[in-house]
């Protein structure tokens, strides 16, 4: 059989960091053993049953059986500005600036390729969902990271980028609520980055996946919800976290109409939009009863409390998340990450992942996932608290 090498831009992909975890659970799981997995971001309850019927409904309408008009159809763009007018009490126009992606991860990789040319700067936080990396790997573009440490409370600290990085920057990533450090951003810091990004012509990216996920009465900010924003970006909202919708691959990027006119065009040659009874069920779910919504997130701040209660009992000293479904704890002295994340899952049968996978700035931390019930969180903790690590 040939074999054919793949093309230089393919090489450049990173490497998917988590490969190996997730072949080591499974050799785990082969030998028999009950493997609590909490390293992953994959929501473990179901779509609310309304939206599954909406879909069901919808997909015996012959309508649907045919290709979708290629950016999505009306009725879902314009749910989506009135989700943003409901929640955020932020205008948008359906028909310049919405785009439907098939997931984040999709918007969040064409990016890159709509605004970047070979040699192009990006500003990436240091710690950060991997993709990001990926899109600017396709782009043949350049990475400066920004370094998201707990002495600034997992933002980025401006004042350490110079003049002249940020004079080359066009395109900037930013996550909050934010994966993996559960940190979330203020008024003051989304000023100050719409203020940044005028001053220097950068295009900011803010992915809100867990936009839906704030904690002790909190809701999270909206990026377009800072003045000006709408003037130099973009956000990115997934349906996967907010609708336990992960597998029906269903987003939006909201905001700047040259960025929502590029990821149309790119898209216009890559795919024809999504299958229309799920961008039916989607237009459901954005208008819909949110009932569920906010039962989610009770359901992940009890799991929170749950989890957090527990692992300080066992003398690990953390603090308590403020939004998203993840965990991110301080390692004991002696580990490194990835070492410290191999004894958990050696001798207490418990996945997180290491903090490193994340980027350099999460070394000495580890990602705990809180998508299990509170009692498998509890059995995970009473295991981990057996080793005597604290
Ligand atoms: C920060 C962040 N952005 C984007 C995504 C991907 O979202 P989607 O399911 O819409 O591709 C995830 C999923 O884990 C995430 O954690």
């Amino acid at each position: 059989m040939h074999t054919f090498t793949q093309s230089e831009t393919l090489k450049r992909l990173p490497e998917q960091f988590f490969a190996r975890l997730v072949k080591k659970t499974q050799d785990l799981k082969e030998k028999g053993h009950d493997v609590i997995i909490l390293g992953q971001g994959n929501p473990d309850l179901p779509t609310p049953d309304h939206i599954v019927k909406a879909l069901q409904k919808a997909a015996e309408d012959p309508v649907n059986h045919k290709y979708s008009p290629f950016q999505g159809f009306d009725y879902l763009k314009e749910a989506v500005a009135a989700f943003y007018k409901r929640e955020y009490d932020v205008t948008v126009d359906p028909g310049r600036e919405v785009a439907v992606l098939f997931g984040a991860k999709t918007g969040l990789v064409e990016v890159s390729q709509c605004l970047l040319d070979s040699g192009d700067l990006a500003l990436l936080p240091d710690l950060g969902y991997p993709d990001y990396l990926s899109g600017i790997a396709l782009a043949d573009a350049a990475t400066e990271f920004m370094p998201l440490l707990k002495e600034n409370d997992f933002l980025p600290d401006y004042k350490h980028l110079s003049e002249s990085i940020l004079e080359q920057a066009k395109l900037m990533f930013l996550n909050y609520p934010n994966n993996p450090t559960a940190a979330t951003a203020t008024e003051a810091f989304f000023d100050e980055t719409v203020e940044l990004a005028k001053k220097y012509d950068i295009c900011v990216v803010h992915d809100f996946a867990y936009g839906a996920i704030g904690f002790d009465g909190k809701k999270p900010r909206s990026f377009l919800q800072t003045s000006g924003a709408k003037d130099i970006g973009i956000e990115m909202y997934t349906m996967s976290k907010t609708y336990n919708m992960a597998g029906w691959r269903v987003a939006f990027a909201v905001g700047n109409p040259s960025v929502v006119e590029s990821l149309n065009l790119i898209q216009d040659h890559l795919y024809v939009s999504l299958f229309g009874a799920i961008q039916h069920a989607a237009a459901e779910a954005l208008k819909g009863d949110q009932t569920p919504v906010r039962q989610l997130a009770d359901t992940y701040e009890a799991r929170r409390n749950c989890f957090i209660n527990a692992v300080r009992e066992i003398g690990w000293d953390v603090e308590a998340p403020a939004g998203t479904f993840f965990a991110w704890l301080p390692i004991p002295e002696g580990y490194t990450s990835e070492s410290f994340a191999d004894v958990l899952l050696e001798k207490a049968h418990v996945v997180v992942a290491p903090g490193n996978g994340f980027g350099q700035s999460g070394e000495g931390y580890v990602r705990v996932g809180l998508l299990d019930t509170e009692e498998r969180l509890q059995e995970a903790v009473d295991r981990i608290g057996k080793l005597n690590l604290f």
